[in-house]
């Protein structure tokens, strides 16, 4: 039996990476999904794949006009829904001294405030046991050399789930952080470093990650599945890393 079978799901940020690698598992478990994107092209060509259980819908995160439209095609589509994934979010690493205003905002506007206020306009339409899944990362209780901002930010996002677990409780809706580790996505190419950095961090996570490799998009979705999925019915509030033991060993 499908493990989604009838299900309708709701996933930021579900044109490339881990959000698209989600979609593709949830409609194979019976699902119909509603994926969002800020570039109409990724969107579309996302969207190509699918026929009738896939519907993209444009959405800046950052923009809550954005995200209230979001909610009314939701409602329209679906009625209501029993898995948000709020997925989107990007990450910009600097140097202390050449961090200025808009790249800390934007980070925070995009990886805060968009999860923050994807999770408060759609509340109303989740139903009764729905599961809500907040996309942190294994760096929630890190730090790292021009790191500051984003991993600030996930810190945030895995907070949020303590706070929303407890107030979304008495309607029985879970909501779990989902913490990848370094996982190969177009992530890698818009961090605003240099290459050399890229792949020199990703050596340094393969030499130290017991599992010694980076983490596949499917193998985060598998565990979105999970916690999307009645199997974690007891889980709430909690942090599911995912990141081949780096950030414990
Ligand atoms: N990859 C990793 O190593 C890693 C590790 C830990 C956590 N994460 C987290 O996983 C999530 C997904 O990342 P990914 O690796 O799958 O990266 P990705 O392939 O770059 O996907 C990012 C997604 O977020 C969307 N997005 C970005 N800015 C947006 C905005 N302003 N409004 C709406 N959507 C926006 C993108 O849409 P467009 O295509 O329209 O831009 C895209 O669908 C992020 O929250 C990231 O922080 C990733």
């Amino acid at each position: 039996m499908a493990k989604l079978a009838g299900k309708r799901a709701l996933i930021t940020g579900g044109t490339t990476g881990i959000g698209l690698a989600t979609a593709r598992r949830f409609v194979a478990e019976g699902c119909r999904v509603i994926i969002t994107g800020q570039n109409e092209e990724r969107l579309a060509a996302a969207a190509k794949e699918w026929d009738q259980q896939v519907i993209p819908v444009l959405v800046d995160v950052r923009s809550l006009a954005n995200l209230e439209a979001l909610a009314v095609r939701v409602k329209e589509e679906f009625g209501d829904l029993d898995i948000l994934f709020a997925n989107a979010g990007i990450g910009y690493f600097s140097p202390l001294e050449q961090v200025d205003e808009a790249l800390y905002d934007n980070q925070f506007d995009i990886n805060v405030k968009g999860v923050f206020f994807t999770v408060q306009k759609l509340a109303g339409l989740l139903k009764e046991g729905a599961s809500v899944i907040v996309n942190a990362s294994a760096v929630n209780e890190k730090g790292a050399s021009t790191g500051s901002v984003y991993f600030a930010t996930k810190a945030a996002v895995r907070s949020f789930a303590r706070s929303l677990a407890a107030e979304l409780a008495p309607r029985k809706i879970r909501v779990n952080a989902l913490s990848p580790g370094l996982v190969r996505t177009s992530f890698q190419d818009k961090l605003n470093l240099p290459q050399e950095a890229v792949d020199g961090f990703a050596n340094y996570v393969m030499q130290t990650a017991p599992l010694a490799r980076l983490g596949q998009p499917q193998e985060i979705a598998n565990a979105a599945l999970f916690l999307a999925s009645d199997e974690s019915s007891y889980m709430t509030a909690a942090d599911l890393v995912v990141d081949g033991g780096y950030m414990n060993v």
